[in-house]
């Protein structure tokens, strides 16, 4: 039997609201709504599935209807995600969404629209032809929100355009260990860093009405602690104490929860030896008691099933459903089969799970998809999308030229002197999956074929810029290729050039396929270097990689090198106007970029993991000693600092700080330049960090131009997570540090 109630539901929208209704409004819906569902369909809400399992056997993107049928008629699934290895284009996603509403609106007895959701994590990355944004490592390296709230706000309007109100994005994991295979989709090491350019995406995806066709419903992911394995492999066991969790990895969280983050994404590891998806103390006590999270928790992928098949706690299927329901899960990415909704079942009708607790996760998810507008409409937008491919491109060549990191510059062998003459080399040289990689078009982003083919390589746009007779290269198109690591050519090649351009780094990867079992750039990249070094040609290096791989074999030979992270569409563009000085790069390391693998500490270490006794009994300070240093990057121009000053030189720890410096461009060249505030703390009760970012700001001067720059902090910013767990603020002094400035304050 159908029930009448979402037609009576409809009725009354469309009288009542043109535009979205007030909270309240759809809180009594989601009740109304509530009290006539079955436990089957409750059930079903919290159920999600991957699009194969609607899909056709033996096609990537053709509806099979009895399989759509089973998911939503017979299962009731409330969502469903992702894509069949491939992006579709703009009228595929509508004849598919279309289809999926169709039944879930007009077929079911419940008439509940299904919530669909996708990771759009540099862009719209799931469709065809679509514009991509550098990774949020470069976006991290930018300093510069205001680009990743735009970055944001243009994938949520294409997203939706699409039919699409869920995007699974933003990655909020700490970057601080270099070896895990998902570095790249992080804003980098630092907590406030990460939670900054988190909090903009958010804010931007979201706006002020999710019921907006500019808008989509944003996931803070992936809740806690998933980013630092201790081997550095990707899924595997972390070991972080509590005041850590609390103080560090945390925090993006709570800021994410207070700019608006509807839903969250488990962590699929274990925290100190409990898998997430089954810890009630992270999911209820820390995520909705501490954080006040009052949105959706959705699994990762298949981690449900995990509990029993890898994390070995729960001793059959079933006990894993009832342990993550019993941990504080909504809905489950289950995502290839319906476990979920029969054993979830069998516990609701057997009374170990209460349908109470159901109550709560399907009330939660309902009150989304009301938010969303989806009750009012559920289908993809008819009018025409506004966005231009134009549009995208300019704003995503902004974002990459604003990443791109110049970390070398010896001789000032860069900007390239005009009517250079290059030999062009290496895997990324001609190559368009490294400058993407995770994410694009397909999940590894390392199928050429499913790129545009407008999408240029570095070599292309060289030849743009220089003419192609200027350019020498044999690289080809696969990252693999042998031709591309061959060095018996490189010397006679060299003959005529002015430099040697070395595009090197990593081949696309996403997640378990990117483990490495070594930090060091692979061996065949590190011989094509040296038989360029051996040349005696100055040599620039182009690192096209997600995270940084070793190359202090290599680096004191090499004059110039540009870190281009994962810069996507408009990499190859920005790369060589870099290069070539018509831009003049401005990007800072979101990370440490380590020297050695068995030397990995972060800028925000502790003194005491800086002390070294290389001689016996003769402590030095020198411990931190990477190739470059958290915030470290150059400029074609130079620029110096004078005469920082606070307003007082005491604070109680309620009082706000501010501080000012002098910046003045005192070289020969317009630039911008990335002002970082960081604070160290003299003495704490908990051993304090050697410093710690507390504001950044960025600022564009033209050559011999000053500019005082402002910040505001407060003094419990500088609080830190004692032994009890608390947040404390001491009294003691602090220094205040920008550039080469700082002044000592002292908090009573
Ligand atoms: C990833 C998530 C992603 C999900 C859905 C998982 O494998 O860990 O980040 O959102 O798949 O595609």
């Amino acid at each position: 039997m159908r029930y009448f109630i979402p037609l009576i539901l409809v009725a009354v929208l469309l009288q009542s609201c043109k535009t979205e209704t007030s909270s309240s409004d759809s809180d009594q819906r989601v009740e109304t709504l509530l009290a006539k569902m079955t436990i089957e369909e409750k059930v079903g809400q919290m159920t999600q599935v991957t699009i194969d399992m609607i899909l056709q056997n033996d096609k990537l993107d053709e509806i099979d209807e009895r399989k759509l049928k089973a998911a939503i008629l017979e299962k009731k699934v409330g969502s469903i995600l992702n894509v069949k290895g491939q992006a579709y284009s703009r009228e595929k996603w509508h004849e598919i969404i279309t289809r999926i509403q169709d039944v879930a609106t007009k077929e079911s007895t419940s008439g509940i629209p299904v919530l669909y959701g996708i990771d759009a994590i540099h862009g719209s990355n799931y469709l065809t032809g679509s514009v991509l944004f550098p990774h949020n490592i470069g976006m991290a390296a930018t300093r510069n929100p205001a680009l990743v709230s735009n970055a944001a706000s243009i994938t949520a309007k294409e997203t939706r355009s699409l039919g699409i109100p869920w995007n699974f994005d933003p990655v909020l994991d700490l970057g601080r260990q270099p070896l895990w295979s998902r570095f790249e989709e992080t804003f980098g090491e630092d907590v406030y860093l990460v939670s900054t350019m988190g909090a903009a995406a958010i804010s931007a995806y979201e706006g002020d009405d999710l019921s907006s066709p500019n808008n989509v419903a944003s996931t803070m992911k992936h809740f806690l602690g998933y980013s630092h394995p201790a081997s550095g492999k990707d899924r595997t066991p972390a070991y972080i104490p509590n005041n850590m969790l609390q103080e560090f990895y945390l925090v993006p969280f709570r800021k994410a929860v207070e700019a608006g983050a509807s839903t969250v994404m488990i962590n699929s590891g274990e925290v100190n030896g409990v898998p997430v998806h089954a810890s009630k103390y992270l999911l209820t006590t820390v995520l909705r008691d501490q954080l006040n999270f009052k949105g959706v928790a959705v699994s990762d992928w298949e981690d449900v099933i995990r509990l029993h098949t890898r994390h070995r706690v729960a001793d059959s299927p079933k006990e894993a459903v009832r342990m993550a329901i019993e941990a504080g899960i909504d809905m489950s990415m289950v995502p290839l089969d319906y476990s979920f909704y029969d054993l979830l079942l069998e516990l609701v009708k057997d009374g170990t799970i209460s349908e109470e607790r159901i109550n709560l996760s399907v009330r939660r998810i309902l009150k989304l998809k009301f938010d969303l507008g989806l009750f009012n409409n559920p289908y993809p937008p008819t009018q025409k999308v506004l966005m231009s491919n134009n549009t995208t491109e300019e704003a995503a060549l902004a974002a990459t030229l604003e990443s791109l990191t110049l970390l070398k510059n010896q001789d000032n062998i860069l900007p390239m002197k005009e009517g250079a003459k290059i030999l062009l080399a290496g895997p990324a040289a001609n190559n368009v999956t490294a400058l993407h990689s995770s994410w694009s078009y397909t999940w590894q982003g390392n199928d050429d074929r499913a790129y545009p083919s407008t999408t240029l390589t570095i070599k292309e746009a060289f030849e743009k810029e220089l003419g192609a007779e200027n350019v020498f290269s044999k690289s080809t198109r696969g990252f693999q290729d042998v031709e591309n690591y061959t060095t018996d050519w490189i010397l006679a090649a060299a003959k005529g050039v002015d430099c040697i351009v070395l595009c090197l780094g990593e081949q696309a990867y996403a997640e378990g396929p990117g483990v490495i079992d070594d930090l060091t750039l692979d061996e065949n990249q590190i011989q094509l270097a040296e038989a360029a070094i051996a040349t005696g040609k100055p040599i620039i290096l182009v690192l096209v990689e997600g995270r940084p791989r070793i190359i202090s074999m290599i680096e004191p030979d090499i004059k110039g090198i540009l870190m281009a992270y994962r810069p996507s569409t408009m990499g190859a563009t920005a790369i060589v106007q870099v290069l070539t000085g018509v831009y003049n790069p401005n990007g800072i390391l979101p990370f440490t970029y380590p020297k050695k693998s068995g030397d990995l500490l972060t800028y925000d270490h502790k003194y005491s993991e800086g002390v070294r006794e290389d001689v016996p009994n003769v402590y030095g300070n020198g411990a931190y000693r990477p190739q470059w240093p958290f915030g470290h990057g150059l400029s074609y121009t130079k620029f110096e600092f004078a005469g920082m000053k606070t307003d007082k030189n005491t604070y109680q720890p309620t009082d706000s700080i501010r501080v000012s410096v002098q910046i003045k461009n005192s070289g020969d060249k317009e630039g911008k330049a990335s002002v970082e505030l960081y604070s160290q703390d003299l003495y704490s009760t908990i051993t304090p960090s050697f410093k710690r970012l507390r504001g950044f700001n960025k600022v564009s001067l033209k050559s011999g131009n000053s500019q005082e720059v402002n910040f505001v902090i407060l003094a419990s910013d500088l609080a830190f997570v004692n032994e009890q767990g608390e947040w404390v603020t001491e009294a003691g002094d602090f220094n205040l540090l920008i550039g080469n400035q700082s002044v000592m304050v002292r908090i009573q």
